[in-house]
């Protein structure tokens, strides 16, 4: 299967995860894209969905899926997103879309987080090659415009490097800067050090909250990942 099948084949796979009547969280991005057209061809198959962004609520909308949020439906039943890289412990790094601070609120209200990504996406560690990212994916950082220089300060204190992606404001006004260079040995750790820089609202790393299941598209069809015991 090229890419593009794996990822449809994952956004079909990702179907059998909803019970008719349930409220899914959607997540934002090409991947999540296709799962948003299998919406469209089952609407039967949800009552509601809670959108990540006003992309996918605009998608939603378009595919004639009812679009509420989190003070109509507190817990959505499952979450359904792509991500930039996945490890074995399901543990991920998104918001190459921008979308990562609303993304992860709707994960994290969300009772299971079903993941759905090619296998391009899969690497030993959150900071190993993907497929895009031979030297690993940066990690995104969604920051209140004025921080941006003292977080840039931060980070390299770190040891990271810091590219501003220009013109370029999240659905919340915010800023983002794309971090590369971060050893991530310890993510949950790095996640919350991260969060704890004065004006950063959110970053990519999903450990606090990592996937319940990954559907993985390869060339022989769809593999289930779940978190080793
Ligand atoms: C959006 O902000 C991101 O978190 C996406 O979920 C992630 O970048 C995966 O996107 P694709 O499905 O387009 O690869």
């Amino acid at each position: 299967m090229t890419r593009d099948e794996q990822k449809r084949a994952v956004a079909e796979a990702a179907l059998g995860y909803l019970t008719p009547g349930d409220t899914v969280g959607v997540g934002t991005g090409s991947t999540a894209a296709l799962f948003i057209d299998q919406l469209a061809a089952h609407p039967e198959l949800v009552a509601a969905a809670v959108p990540s962004s006003e992309a996918t609520a605009a998608a939603l909308r378009d595919a004639g899926i009812r679009v509420v949020g989190l003070d109509e439906v507190p817990a959505p039943a499952v979450y359904v997103d792509g991500a930039d890289v996945v490890d074995p412990e399901l543990r991920l790094i998104k918001g190459a879309g921008g979308a990562l601070v609303r993304e992860k609120i709707v994960a994290s209200a969300s009772r299971l987080f079903v993941c759905i990504v090619d296998e391009s996406k899969l690497s030993p560690r959150l900071d190993g090659p993907t497929g895009d990212h031979p030297e690993g994916a940066p990690v995104p950082l969604a920051v209140v415009p004025m921080a941006a220089p003292l977080v840039s300060a931060r980070v390299r204190a770190l040891g990271g490097s810091v590219a501003v992606r220009p013109g370029y404001l999240t659905d919340d006004g915010l800023t983002v800067l794309d971090v590369s260079g971060l050893t991530l040995d310890d993510p949950a750790r790095r996640e919350v050090a991260l969060d704890a820089i004065p004006g950063v609202v959110e970053n990519g790393i999903f450990a606090g909250r990592r996937a319940d299941v990954v559907l993985l598209g390869s060339s022989t069809g769809v593999q289930t990942l779940e978190p080793p015991v």
